[in-house]
């Protein structure tokens, strides 16, 4: 049988899936991996761990269906810095692109470039503390010895695809992410001189879907000269593996964080920075990115604090059977700070409006619903950039829940789309390996349901979400006075 493997290279685990050349998923492997936290704030994670993880996995593949793969590709985790000495050793354990120890060095590199709206018009984004431009600066004025050693970097499935074939590249949606590729494609030596990096060479630029080399590792002499094709960004690799792939099209995630992501020809950047304007996996095309940091995230953490008796059936029949607009209980779902529209590490979780005479199926619906608002907030900021969002998929945790989905098609005003796989970026993955061996994979993409949005539902959703906008505006500044307060009781 033909196959085509996909990889996503996460924070949690390394995933390979087979694909047939149907588009069905035949198979698929996968190793959880852990992240270190040394200090607070910090995340990192040695690649090694990747190599071991995709090892396993590539090798359970191969041996449980028998034959070669046409071809691999390889997606990941964006922004995090793999730093290499000449031999190509890994100088320093991968930072991640969660980590947030570069404010500092954020702020001089945008200072130096001239302020963030010139950072914003050349790169497309601000410079942020995920990204890896401010890790290299971080390494260089924290770890000389080791800085100096460096002599190219990259990304993690970069470093995969390094392993696999010796060769060292990337690719124009995962380089988008790194604040040294600017808007039109090119890696800008200025900004590389103001962080005092240009020393360093700068992995060969490689279009997504294009083939990089052939395996050549000795532990893999099963898969040996298997093509290997470069892959993507994760988010860029998930909205493809949905078919997010013209004009119109974009997807929804409700992961632990959730995502609306729009393809868009014009590439025009957010000029406050609260949505990310990153280069996709098909041709010259780019995509708006709208993150909230706590989706799924929320509705956990309120379960296990609150409603731990309850099993998610019957959290979905409460929350079913509970009228839209929660009977007035409004939630913010900053657990962990929010990054669209707020950019604001400070805000904080608010339930709002609750009396004696709430339930707790208010409660929880709420929290669907909040999570709804922070999403179409997202999406209308997209729309005002330019960016349509007419054919709409949904996809990640949250959108097993019918209720969650339906709520979104409420708010959004529009059908939404269920596909029939979701494999996130290891299924954009396959697909990009399938077409790099001439396969058309078009006719994978399926939708399964369609949700419709309730015009009564939208009525209601409308006017709650307008006091859910004016809450976080009211209540900015007590965010900061909490946060500080928090973290003076917490030391
Ligand atoms: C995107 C981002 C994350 C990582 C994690 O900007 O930081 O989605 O790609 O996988």
């Amino acid at each position: 049988m033909t196959t085509y493997f996909g990889i996503d290279v996460g924070t949690n685990s390394v995933k390979g899936i087979a694909v047939d050349e149907k588009g069905h998923v035949i198979d698929s492997s996968i190793r959880q991996i852990t992240m270190e936290t040394p200090r607070p704030g910090w995340a990192q994670q040695n690649p090694e761990v990747w190599w071991n993880a995709v090892s396993v996995v590539l090798k359970a593949l191969a041996s449980r269906n028998g034959t070669c793969p046409s071809a691999i590709s390889v997606s990941g985790q964006m922004h995090s810095l793999v730093a290499l000495d000449e031999k190509g050793d890994v100088v320093y354990p991968a930072i991640l692109w969660c980590d947030q120890r570069t404010e500092r060095q954020c702020l001089r590199i945008t200072e130096q470039f001239g302020g963030e709206k010139r950072i914003i018009e050349k790169f497309g984004n601000p410079v942020l503390t995920g990204f890896t431009l401010p890790k290299m600066l971080w390494l260089a004025d924290n770890e000389p010895s080791i800085f100096r050693r460096i002599r190219t970097w990259m990304l993690p499935k970069d470093y995969i695809v390094m392993k696999l074939t010796g060769v060292i590249a990337t690719d124009f949606s995962d380089a988008s992410g790194t604040s040294m590729l600017d808007v039109n494609g090119k890696f800008d030596r200025r900004i590389e001189e103001i962080a005092g990096i240009s020393f360093s060479a700068n992995p060969a630029l490689i279009a997504s879907g294009e083939i990089a080399g052939r395996i050549t590792h000795p532990s893999l002499s099963e898969l040996r000269d298997v093509p290997v094709v470069i892959g993507g960004a994760d988010n860029a690799a998930s909205a493809y593996g949905c078919g997010v792939e013209q004009p119109g099209d974009a997807m929804v995630s409700i992961g632990t964080s959730g995502t609306v992501v729009a393809l868009t020809k014009q590439g025009v950047p957010d000029a406050q920075g609260g949505v990310h304007l990153f280069r996709h996996v098909t041709g010259n095309d780019f995509y708006h990115m709208a993150v909230i940091l706590s989706a799924t995230n929320s509705l956990n953490w309120f379960k296990e604090r609150f409603g731990e008796s309850l099993s998610f059936e019957a959290l979905e029949n409460l929350v079913e059977k509970t009228p839209a607009g929660s009977n007035g209980v409004v939630f913010l779902p900053y657990l962990n700070g929010e990054r669209t529209p707020h950019r604001d590490p400070n805000a904080r979780g608010t339930l709002f409006g609750f009396s004696t005479f709430h339930s707790r199926g208010d409660v929880f619906r709420s929290i669907y619903e909040g999570v709804g608002f922070a999403l179409r907030e997202g999406a209308e900021l997209i729309e005002s950039l330019g960016s349509d969002l007419s054919n709409v998929r949904i996809v990640g945790g949250g959108s097993r829940s019918d209720t969650w989905c339906q709520i979104i098609a409420d708010n959004l005003g529009k059908s939404i789309w269920l596909p029939e796989v979701d494999e996130g970026p290891a299924y954009g993955s396959a697909r990009l390996a399938a077409g790099a061996v001439g396969i058309d994979s078009s006719s994978w993409i399926r939708m399964k349901k369609e949700y419709r949005p309730s015009e009564s539902a939208k009525k209601i959703y409308d006017s709650v979400f307008s006091i859910y906008k004016k809450l976080y505006r009211s209540i900015k500044d007590n965010y900061r006075e909490i946060s500080e307060l928090q973290e003076r009781i917490v030391d």
